[in-house]
């Protein structure tokens, strides 16, 4: 057992044989952005809460904390949290993290250093597919530019112009996880025919599984990429994908905007390489460049996938849960797949 490992179940025991010892009012923890009231009301109530971004000087704080720093929360996935800065907190254990992606951290790096992460996956998982399939119908039907075509007044002159449909559709789902599957559902509902792509074919799946997912564009005409975003699958979404789409084709992206080569896409909505995109995410967040927002044919949102009341607040339970339950000597809620321990 590695020596990390070891020092981590005698904290446990310890905390486990004194419970005074997890009277946890003395404890620091750190948050590196803001987040929704609620989180920040149930740490406060428990924890010693430090608002990182509200410091004078956030990099100072931060050293200063340090030599007694063991948890620190991440609620914006814009936020790297490299090895270099687990380096600077020597005594950090957990890393909570608001939202299920966790590209933004590097977790590889924090199993190493015996520090563990926790995610939120699971209680956001409709919400998004909602706005998957919303995304999916505003842009194959127009539905925004027809809703401002009447605000404008222009149906007293002439009737909105016929769209695209999703009849006869196939829809690609990038990546298989628990956001994929709850899409899926619903476009089965919706009479879609639907393939799949991600690391491997799934067992006791119906779908069709594309090893390649230019043979998963090959075969589609709706594309909702769901896969995670990471070094390893940027820009897996590029010009030959969107071209195998083709004429008809409608790229959904609720995942990270990380996944598409975003130049690529603005080039094939231009051309008419592609019919239509619905967008939650894209790459330099909340920056969306001008090209974007000039075309007629892409609906874009800004990044509430997971953004109703009732998720975000099962989300930031999540991240508190994990936290709280961490520094209590229990076990975690949601590790990600990375973390080592406890299993
Ligand atoms: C964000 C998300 O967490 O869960 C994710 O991975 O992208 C969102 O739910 C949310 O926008 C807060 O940053």
């Amino acid at each position: 057992m590695p020596a990390w490992q070891e020092a981590r179940f005698a904290a446990k025991k310890s905390l486990q044989a004194n419970p005074a010892a997890a009277l946890m009012s003395d404890l620091d923890v750190v948050m590196l952005n803001p987040g929704l009231a609620r989180l920040e009301e149930r740490l406060s109530g428990a924890v010693r809460l430090h608002r990182l971004w509200q410091a004078p000087d956030p990099a100072s704080l931060l050293a200063q904390l340090a030599p007694r720093l063991r948890a620190i929360v991440a609620t914006s996935h814009s936020h790297p949290i490299d090895d270099a800065m687990m380096a600077r907190l020597p005594k950090l254990e957990i890393i909570a993290s608001f939202g299920v992606g966790y590209d933004h951290i590097n977790a590889k790096a924090a199993a190493a250093r015996g520090i563990v992460v926790t995610h939120t996956p699971g209680v956001l998982d409709d919400d998004v597919a909602d706005i998957a399939m919303a995304l999916t119908l505003n842009a194959v039907r127009r539905l925004p530019q027809a809703e401002a075509y009447l605000r404008a007044g222009e149906w007293r002159q002439a009737p909105f112009a016929l769209t695209a449909s999703l009849r006869g559709r196939r829809m690609g789902i990038l990546g298989l996880g628990r956001i994929g599957k709850a899409v899926a559902a619903r476009a089965q509902a919706f009479g879609l025919a639907l393939a799949y792509h991600g690391r491997s074919a799934q067992k006791d799946c119906a779908l069709t599984y594309y090893p390649t997912l230019l043979g998963l564009a090959e075969a589609c005409d709706i594309l909702v990429v769901a896969a995670p975003g990471g070094a390893g699958t940027r820009h897996i979404v590029n010009g030959e994908v969107l071209d195998a789409l083709g004429a008809q084709g409608v790229l959904i992206n609720v995942s990270r905007g990380s996944l598409v080569d975003e130049a690529a896409l603005i080039e094939a909505l231009k051309t008419g390489r592609i019919l239509a995109a619905g967008l939650d995410v894209f790459e330099n967040e909340p920056n969306v460049p001008e090209a974007l927002l000039a075309l007629d044919n892409a609906v874009l949102l800004p990044h509430v996938g997971s953004a109703s009341h009732a998720t975000r607040a099962a989300m930031a339970d999540l991240v508190v849960d994990n936290l709280l339950g961490w520094l209590d000597g229990r076990k975690l809620k949601t590790p990600v797949p990375e973390t080592p321990w406890p299993r």
